[in-house]
Parts: structure tokens; sequence; C-alpha cells
């Protein structure tokens, strides 16, 4: 068995490629990282009806969203009390009243209340309190029209979380923007290269586009779970309504740890959700986000084409990590310490026949 000794944090020069590799890294990042933090799962439009549904998966976790009878958005583990049985199994739609399981008939509200057995009603009657079989629920948020879930038993609360972020946004009513395209990539790549790739491009100015001028970082937003950057950009559209002044002119960038970016531009918005499958594994989500029905086509090609480039280039990387002399050249970003300080100093472990930069 591979023996391991932890690292701190101030020790640390770089993330060794394990942090990219290791299965067991993965796992400490799913128990520590994914199952404690608000993940931003999609877009309140997505459940505007009651009854209206989709399903999310946070690791291994496979989530019911969905509007309750109340008008509520509500996240479910979308498993059967009765014996497990995986309730909804397209990836979205729509409920009508309830939310049967097709092995036994149990039938639960959309509140998540066990209604009835349908198939042995007296069996629900004499022997099934109601109460005590209710669907399993989780934490859910809705904020600036996105939807945010956390499955720890007693999370911070969301606004608590997000307070760095409070009107950061606000100009660019985003909550009354719609979904114009979506596109799903799954790249085989760790999560962590490609919130960097993004990190790099924004907030460092030696690595920001050409043709533009520096990154401007946010000055309260250049450490911890939230980073921002804005700089100035031809604009090609006309601007959202609720934008003045230099907010036409410019785009601004944010990282939400763990695994969302969002950019704003004055015309549109970018929504990047990330859905870390395994170390070598993620599923990108984007999401165009405007109040036009008009869709800047050529816009949107342009930025996938640039985009996948990045993650094409963060598969590279990826196999590149997989060599004994992998060692990535960089001090630590943000990005970096942040990951290490949530993950936790004492769980950070490396194994011993890594060269790891302590000392520096
Ligand atoms: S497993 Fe759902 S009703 Fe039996």
């Amino acid at each position: 068995m591979t023996a391991f000794r932890p690292l701190s944090v101030q020790a640390a020069f770089t993330l060794s490629g394990h942090y990219y590799t290791a299965s067991q890294i993965f796992e400490q990042e799913t128990q520590r990282i994914f199952r404690n933090h608000w993940i931003c799962v999609g877009r309140s439009e997505q459940i505007a009806d009651t009854g209206d549904y989709f399903l999310a998966e946070i690791g291994a976790e496979n989530l019911i969203i969905l509007r309750d009878a109340q008008g509520r958005s509500r996240a479910f583990f979308n498993v059967c009390r009765h014996r497990g049985t995986r309730l909804c199994h397209q990836s979205q739609g729509h409920l009508g009243e309830t939310i049967g399981c097709a092995s036994h008939g149990w039938q639960y509200s959309l509140e998540g209340q066990l209604r009835s057995t349908w198939r042995d009603p007296v069996l629900f009657e004499e022997n099934i309190p109601s109460e005590e079989n209710a669907l399993f629920g989780c934490a859910l948020h809705e904020w600036e029209g996105f939807l945010w879930v956390n499955l720890a038993p007693n999370p911070v609360p969301f606004m608590q979380t997000v307070s760095p972020l409070l009107n950061q946004f606000a100009p660019w009513r985003l909550a009354s923007l719609r979904v114009a395209q979506q596109v799903t990539q799954d790249l085989q790549a760790n999560w962590k290269l490609i919130f960097q790739a993004y990190c790099d491009r924004y907030f460092h100015p030696s690595t920001a586009r050409r043709g533009f001028d520096s990154a401007t970082r946010s000055p309260n937003l250049s450490t911890g779970a939230f980073l921002g950057a804005s700089q100035a950009i031809d604009r090609h559209a006309l601007p959202l309504p609720g934008l003045h002044g230099e907010q036409g002119n410019r785009a601004y960038y944010y990282s939400l740890f763990p695994t969302m970016m969002l950019s704003l531009y004055p015309s549109h918005a970018i929504a990047v959700r990330l859905y870390p499958q395994a170390a070598d594994r993620t599923r990108i989500v984007c999401e165009w986000l405007c109040d036009r029905s008009a869709v800047n086509s050529e816009a949107i090609e342009t930025w996938q084409r640039t985009h996948r480039q990045a993650w094409l280039g963060c598969e590279q990387v990826q196999r590149s990590l997989h060599t004994s002399r992998s060692n990535p050249a960089s001090s630590l970003t943000a990005f970096d310490r942040e990951y290490l300080r949530v993950l936790g100093a004492s769980a950070f472990r490396l194994p011993q026949n890594y060269a790891c930069h302590e000392g520096h």
C-alpha cells in the first residue's frame, strides 16, 4: 500500500499531478467539496411550472429538481423510500401531481410526502407512516435565475455563502435572461484543469487575450471562493437595459468555487458549469443567457471555437499528468490556495515518492 504524508498549504509550491489523477483525492474532493458546497445545477426557467422537473447529478447522487404545487423549487434524492428504486429516469419532464415509483406503485406528492401505496392501500393505511417515509430532500436555493443545491445535512445558508457577490450581478438582471443556447461537452480532463484554464485566461494579465487591455481584478474578489476581473471590449450589440456607463463596454469574468464560471458581457452572459465525473473526466455545460430572441450565432461560434481549443488543451495536460515526470511549473494561484484551504491541510496528502516543492 502506498505511504502518504501530509503537505501543508504553506509548503506547497504547486499542485502535483496526483491532484488531477488520483481517485483517492477525487474521493476526498467529493466528500469535502462537492458534498459540502452550494453547486449550481441549472436555471429556474427549466422548472417554470408546477410539476416540471429535471435530473441533476453531483458525484454518485442523482437528484430530482422540481417545482412543487406551491410554486417552490425543491430538490429530492431520486430514490424511492420503499426499496430504493430510481423514481425518475428521463433527464427532464413533467410529473403531474405526484411522483410515482414504477416498482410497487408508491406515490409521493411534489412536496415529497408519501401519499399512497397504490397497489396495496391496506398496507399503506395500517403499516406505513407517511411522515416517516417522505423522500429524502436536500437544500436548494434560487438566486439570479440559477438553482443551487447543497448535499450537506446542515449547509451554511446560501446567502451567507455568496455575500461577497451581493449586487455584483444586479445590473445584468440575470434572473430575467433566458437560455438561448446550451452546449454540453464531456472532457477527459480533471475539473481543476478546466477551472484553472478559465482563471488563467481571465484573471492573470500575462495570459489575458491579445487585443484586450490587461484584465482588471475586482479589488474585493482577488482571493477566496470568488474571483473577479474585467476587461474593456468592443461592443457589437445593444447593451442590456440595466447596464450603465462603462458596463456597456466591458466584459466581467467571475469564478465561483468550486464548479461555476460566469462571464458577463454588455449584451448577454455565459454560464459555464462543471460536473466532475471522475479524477480524469468532467462534463461541461455552457449556457448563453440573452434577453432577446435573436441570438448572435456568430459570437457563439467564435466563443465555442476558442474555448474548445482551451478545453482540448486541458485534455492534453491531463494526458501528460499521468507521466512520472509531471510537474506543472507555476506557483499556487488564488484558485489553488482556496482549493487547498477547503480540502484541508490535514487531509491533503501526497504519495511519499512524489517530489513536491517543500521549502520553496
Ligand atoms: S421500490 Fe418504489 S414502490 Fe417499491
